[in-house]
Formats: C-alpha cells, sequence, structure tokens
C-alpha cells in the first residue's frame, strides 16, 4: 500500500511506456501521469502493426535477437535485446490480461494470429488489425484510469526537471520532481516527486515529414540532457519507408504489415488504368526486395524519387484482394477510401518519412537514467535494443518490457516524503507578444532538418544546418528568458536541443551504417561504437535556462 505521507512517482507520458509503468507500480505507491494534450494523443495509439511475442513453433529468442541485430547493422546492444526478446511472450500475455484484443487465430500460438515484417524472419507480430495501438492504448487506459492510485492528468506539460541544481545544499546529482505548466491555467506547477519516469516519446517532430503526432518534440530528451544526463546515438532516425502521399493528410503511416502481407512497391511509369504493370523496383536494390529491412527500403525509394524527378512512390496491393484487404487493414482501407484511393483497386501514393528516434536518454535495464530516481523508458529512452536502425514492432514491445522493469526498481526504494522544493517564478517576465516568431521558428528549423539532415546526408549539409540551428537558438533562449512560456514556445525549445543532438550525433559518426548514410564517408567503419553525448555544465549565471528563473532557496 502507498504511504500516504510520501512524495508521488511523477511519471511524464501517457502513452504505452507510461501507463505500463504507472499500473505496475500503483499497487504499491501513488502515481500522477501527466500528458501534454488528451490523454489519447501520442504515438500508441498510432501504431498499426503491432507488437513483437516470440511465440510461434518456429521461432526462438535466438532467432529474434539475430534478426534485431541484423537491423541494427552492428550496434544493438546484445544484452539488452535478449533481455527485451525472453520477455516478449510475458510481455503479449500481459497485455491480454489487461483486456486487449489481438487478432486471433485458433491455430495460432496463445490462440493469435501473427503477421510478418521487413526484417523479420518469421512471423511473430500480434496484432489488432492495422490498429494495434489503439487496441492496446485504450485497453490501458481505462485500467488506469478505474485505479484508485493513478491519477491521470491531461494538458499538462513537464518544462523541466527538479534537480540537485536547483537546491543548492543538495549533496548529490538527484531529480526532485519536475515543473509543469498547467495549459488551461497558464500557470507552472511545481511537482515533487520521489522519483520521475521520462515517458514523454520520440522527436519526430522536428521533421516536416513525419509518421508522428504532435506530441512527438523530444521533451524528455531534451529536459534529460539539460539536466546532465548522457543522450545516445541521436544520429539514427527511422524514415518509414511508407507515409500516404496526399495533400489533406500528412502524417498517415501504411503499415509495413501491407508489405509483410505481399504488396509491392513500383514506380508510378504505368499507362493510365493500369496500375499492375509500374515499374517493381526493389529486387534491383535489395535480394529481400519490399520485405528488406526499414532503412535499406527507405534509402531505395529515396534514390528512385531523385532519380526520376518524383513526388512519390506506388505501393500496390490490388493484388491482395478486397476482401482480405478489409478484414486484415480495415483502418487504411477506410482511411484512403475518404481520400479517393480504394486501394483494392489502385496503388497508394507512398513517400518516406520521420518515423522513430532509435536514440534517447541513456538507461540501464532498469530504466534509470544519469540522475538518482530519474528513469526513462519507451521512445525516449536508449537501451541499446535498436542499434543503428529498430527492428519493425520492437518498440511497442521495449515500452511494455521497461515499463514492467522500471516499476519494479522504483517500488524497491524506500518511500520518502522529500525536502521541499523552489518554486517556479514568472514575476518578472512577461507576456509573449509576437507568437508569430514561434511558428516561424518551428516552420525553419523542421525545413532545414529535412533538407539537410535528411535520408542521405554530407558533412556540408550537417554543417549548415548547425550553424542554423545556433541561430534559432539564440533567439529561441532569448524569448525564453525573457517572456511567460507557453506549449509552443516550450516545444520548439526542446525540438531545438533534439536537433542540435542528431546533427552533433552524425557530424561525429565517420561511416554510414543502419539509418545514418553519409555521402562523405559511404561505407562503415570494420569497427563502430553508440554516439554518447555528455552536455558540458553549464555556469549558474544560466539559471532560467536550465530551470526556474531567479530563484534563492
Ligand atoms: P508515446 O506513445 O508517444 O507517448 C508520449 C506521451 O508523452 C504522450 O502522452 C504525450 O502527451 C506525453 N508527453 C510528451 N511530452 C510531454 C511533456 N513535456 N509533458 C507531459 N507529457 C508529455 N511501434 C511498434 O512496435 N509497432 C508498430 O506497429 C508501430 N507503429 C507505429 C505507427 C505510427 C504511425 C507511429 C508514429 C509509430 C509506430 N510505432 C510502432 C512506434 C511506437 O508506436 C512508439 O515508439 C511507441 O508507441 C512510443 O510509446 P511511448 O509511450 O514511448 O510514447
Ligand atoms: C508499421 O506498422 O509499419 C510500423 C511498425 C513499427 O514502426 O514498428
Amino acid at each position: 500500500m502507498p504511504d500516504s505521507a510520501a512524495l508521488p512517482i511523477v511519471i511524464v507520458g501517457a502513452g504505452l511506456a507510461g501507463l505500463c509503468t504507472a499500473l505496475h507500480l500503483a499497487d504499491q505507491r501513488r502515481v500522477i501521469v501527466l500528458a501534454k494534450r488528451g490523454l489519447h494523443e501520442g504515438a500508441t495509439a498510432w501504431a498499426q502493426g503491432g507488437i513483437v511475442g516470440v511465440l510461434g513453433a518456429d521461432d526462438s529468442v535466438a532467432a529474434h535477437v539475430r534478426d534485431t541485430q541484423e537491423a541494427g547493422a552492428g550496434l544493438v546492444d546484445e544484452h539488452s535485446a535478449r533481455f527485451i526478446s525472453q520477455n516478449s511472450a510475458a510481455a503479449v500475455e500481459w497485455l491480454m490480461q489487461q483486456g486487449v484484443l489481438f487478432t486471433d487465430d485458433a491455430a495460432g500460438p496463445l490462440g493469435l494470429h501473427l503477421t510478418r515484417e521487413g526484417g523479420h524472419g518469421v512471423r511473430r507480430i500480434a496484432h489488432a488489425a492495422d490498429a494495434t495501438g489503439k487496441a492496446i492504448h485504450s485497453a490501458l487506459l481505462a485500467r488506469a484510469a478505474a485505479h484508485p492510485n493513478i491519477e491521470l492528468r491531461e494538458h499538462t506539460m513537464a518544462v523541466d526537471l527538479i534537480t540537485s541544481r536547483h537546491l543548492k545544499r543538495a549533496p548529490a546529482q538527484r531529480c526532485y520532481g519536475v515543473y509543469a505548466l498547467d495549459i488551461a491555467q497558464g500557470r507552472v506547477e511545481t511537482l515533487a516527486a520521489s522519483a520521475v519516469v521520462l515517458a514523454t516519446g520520440g522527436i519526430g517532430k522536428v521533421y516536416r515529414y513525419t509518421t508522428n503526432p504532435d506530441t512527438a518534440t523530444g521533451d524528455g530528451i531534451a529536459m534529460a540532457w539539460r539536466a546532465g544526463c548522457r543522450v545516445a546515438n541521436m544520429e539514427f532516425i527511422q524514415f518509414h519507408p511508407t507515409c500516404l502521399y496526399h495533400p489533406q493528410e500528412r502524417s498517415f503511416l501504411i503499415t509495413e504489415a501491407l508489405r509483410g502481407e505481399g504488396a509491392i512497391l513500383r514506380l508510378p511509369d504505368a499507362p493510365a488504368g493500369d496500375p499492375a504493370v509500374g515499374t517493381r523496383f526493389m529486387p534491383n536494390h535489395d535480394e529481400r526486395a519490399e520485405l528488406a529491412p526499414r532503412d535499406i527500403v527507405a534509402r531505395a525509394i529515396d534514390f528512385e524519387m531523385k532519380k526520376h524527378g518524383l513526388d512519390c512512390v506506388l505501393l500496390d496491393a490490388t493484388h491482395l484482394g478486397e476482401a482480405f484487404l478489409k478484414a486484415h487493414f480495415p483502418t487504411i482501407h477506410a482511411r484512403c477510401l475518404q481520400l479517393g484511393i480504394d486501394i483494392a483497386r489502385q496503388p497508394i501514393p507512398v513517400v518516406p518519412a520521420a518515423h522513430y528516434t532509435c536514440g534517447g536518454i541513456v538507461t540501464d535495464l532498469d530504466g534509470r537514467a544519469d540522475l538518482s530516481d530519474l528513469y526513462a523508458v519507451g521512445e525516449a529512452g536508449y537501451t541499446g535494443l535498436h542499434g543503428a536502425n529498430r527492428l519493425a514492432s520492437n518498440s511497442l514491445l521495449e515500452c511494455v518490457v521497461m515499463g514492467r522493469t522500471c516499476a519494479e526498481h522504483i517500488a524497491r526504494q524506500a518511500q520518502s516524503a522529500g525536502p521541499s522544493v523552489p518554486d517556479w517564478d514568472e514575476s518578472q517576465v512577461e507576456d509573449a507578444d509576437e507568437q508569430v516568431v514561434i511558428s516561424h521558428n518551428w516552420d525553419e528549423l523542421r525545413l532545414l532538418m529535412w533538407n539537410y539532415v535528411g535520408i542521405v546526408r554530407t558533412t556540408r549539409r550537417l554543417e549548415r544546418a548547425l550553424h542554423r540551428i545556433a541561430l534559432l537558438r539564440g533567439e529561441i533562449d532569448e524569448y525564453y528568458a525573457n517572456f511567460r512560456v507557453n506549449r509552443d514556445l516550450l516545444e520548439l525549445r526542446n525540438l531545438v536541443d533534439c536537433a542540435e543532438l542528431v546533427v552533433r550525433s552524425a557530424l561525429m559518426r565517420h561511416e554510414s551504417r543502419g539509418l545514418h548514410y553519409s555521402r562523405d564517408f559511404p561505407n562503415p567503419l570494420p569497427v563502430s561504437f553508440p554516439t554518447v553525448l555528455t552536455r558540458p555544465a553549464r555556469s549558474e549565471a544560466q539559471g532560467r535556462a536550465d530551470g526556474p528563473p531567479r530563484v534563492e532557496v
């Protein structure tokens, strides 16, 4: 039972990682879960393909680890991969116990239908048709809402971590809570906590074109970085090969499971009315063709688009038949139909888009980051599982496994009331006057990242990007120092930090590997390591850039 005098655990993020952590903790601790937008918003609810479960008689942990390593291009941490894979069957079973309804197949293991995606040697992906994330998220959210020890707070945005730096007498590097903006009130609250878990998702919004929702602005990664934690492998941004190309729908994913079931990538060079004869190009790039790992497929599409001056390529699923497509891909079928594309009769226009952040806050397998009482789980964290390129459907799995181990570690710590922490003080700042500066800088940052730090990179472009990011940072820091904070400003500040981390990491990697491809260093080095960045300590004079302004303790 939770000790009512003890401080709560604050979990920043209500996606799969945050909710798993909360549900595993709540019988023993009081938990507050923050979501900066609505509770349903986040990448989890958008996940389509599924979650890895090593369940089939033809499968094994060794085979899954091998596929993960193969996709991860030599940078997968084998210990992490084995641990997470070993826990995959239990993860799927736990989700079923929470009420998640996966697509069934009486003949399948656990009665489940397993599908397949790029890079997987066998069928090992449990799914709920093509809306797996929604099925998982809504079941867990209902559980969390019903638990008396979990307080769900939406529209509440963590601004920064409260650390030893804010308590000048504190002996060790610790996290004491978070400052959080109540968006409706426009007021920053102090949330003291016995532990903080960052489950804030990825950084997809740093790019102009992304499959990610608006929440994906890298807040947790930026907060941990500013607080002095190590951040690793940020150059490895996964571009999903097939995001729908349509003027009314910029971020709609066309799941890789469609290629897993036989859909084919073609050039739009067929005579009108006969899509099935558009030239198939993937076999020219890789013997696994459409089922090669994502980095290879995305780069092949990028190559073909540039070579032929195309706006998009086509994904042809017409031969799979209307009945099959409606049964297995109902969400995609219905959404495309609304947009005027009948996927049973027409190929789907697709382009690559930023999809997944393989790097993040360095943690161990209990989710512990570099400050005591600070944890990071899910897409915001870095366990080494994904290496230089994540294997499809390993992310939801990592969220479930790490959510549990993180909760178990926190539950083993003694409960305490903790020291008092200083409040946020905005008494000497003004209301922001020129919101247009923020929206303009958002657009500029996302466009420059797309143009200079995309699928194919060069040192010169990366250096240009770094220069532009420094200029943007100057403006944003000035704005941050002088005006009352709001969500757009805070997100932009975090995106700039994350953009810089991506570019600096990319500049440090003098090779091409996995998702990082540089024209100046086109080959992999014989020996390679993760890129780990540590932030140089900032002086106290820069206090407001790191925490509450002008604090006297
Ligand atoms: P999210 O689910 O993104 O949740 C982040 C949470 O943090 C949100 O609640 C958000 O409001 C909150 N938050 C962020 N910043 C703050 C802040 N400052 N203060 C308060 N709250 C904050 N992976 C798979 O394994 N299989 C798939 O089939 C699959 N399909 C995908 C399809 C799409 C379209 C996308 C975008 C991703 C897909 N992925 C898939 C990846 C996977 O969905 C994500 O990696 C995973 O859901 C991340 O979960 P998370 O809990 O870490 O973050
Ligand atoms: C997809 O369904 O293609 C996405 C799967 C993933 O990102 O793991």
